[in-house]
């Protein structure tokens, strides 16, 4: 069984620079603030995987916003499956009912998620509840998702770094990349 070699020499090659992320956040948030200006804005973002989107994507918008943070987990399925059925692991500090909402999300694949995650906001009341994904992977879609803000459409290839981890490494890469396959054929911790 082989071991990863090191935060970046178990990359094999980078999909996304930190320069491409930056400037497409930016953009994003410069829509996001033409696009709420004069509205009360709560971004609600997915935690673990959402954390640095969410970090840079609010500091690119210039209207005032509220945050919240939520925490789900698929159950059971492989570390590279989403399996649908969704726990609430932490729900949001602060009601949203007449807020508008915009959930702030690292990766649509399945969409399984998002889409418990949307009925589940919907029951809350908000004035409005939109989507803003950084990446988007369409090829692996279950479910019908109506996403408003997309950063990067990216092929059916399993993506780490920039928050997204694989066994629970990897978030802190500053670049999305892909992984060597020996890496997969190692154990991961999580
Ligand atoms: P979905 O329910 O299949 O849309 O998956 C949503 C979640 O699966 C994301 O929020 C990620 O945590 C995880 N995920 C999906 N694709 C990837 C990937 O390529 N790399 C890392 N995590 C992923």
């Amino acid at each position: 069984m082989s071991r990863p070699a090191g935060l970046h020499a178990d990359v094999a090659e980078v999909l996304l620079t930190e320069e491409e992320i930056g400037a497409k956040v930016r953009e994003l948030g410069a829509r996001i603030s033409t696009d709420y200006a004069g509205r009360r804005l709560t971004l609600v973002s997915v935690l673990k995987g959402s954390l640095p989107f969410m970090a840079d994507l609010m500091r690119s918008i210039d209207i005032p916003v509220r945050i919240d943070l939520m925490e789900v987990s698929s159950y059971g399925g492989a570390t590279t499956e989403s399996s649908g059925l969704v726990r609430i692991l932490k729900d949001l500090s602060a009601s949203i009912v007449n807020e508008d909402v915009l959930i702030v999300e690292d990766i649509i694949d399945t969409g399984l998620t998002l889409n418990y995650l949307i009925r589940y906001l919907r029951g809350k009341a908000p004035a409005s509840l939109r989507i803003c994904t950084l990446l988007d992977k369409p090829a692996r879609r279950l479910v019908e998702i109506k996403v408003d803000y997309v950063g990067f459409t990216i092929p059916d290839q399993f993506v780490v770094g920039y928050g997204l981890d694989y066994g629970e490494l990897y978030r802190n890469l500053r670049y999305v990349g892909v992984l060597r396959p020996e890496v997969y054929s190692g154990t991961p911790e999580a």
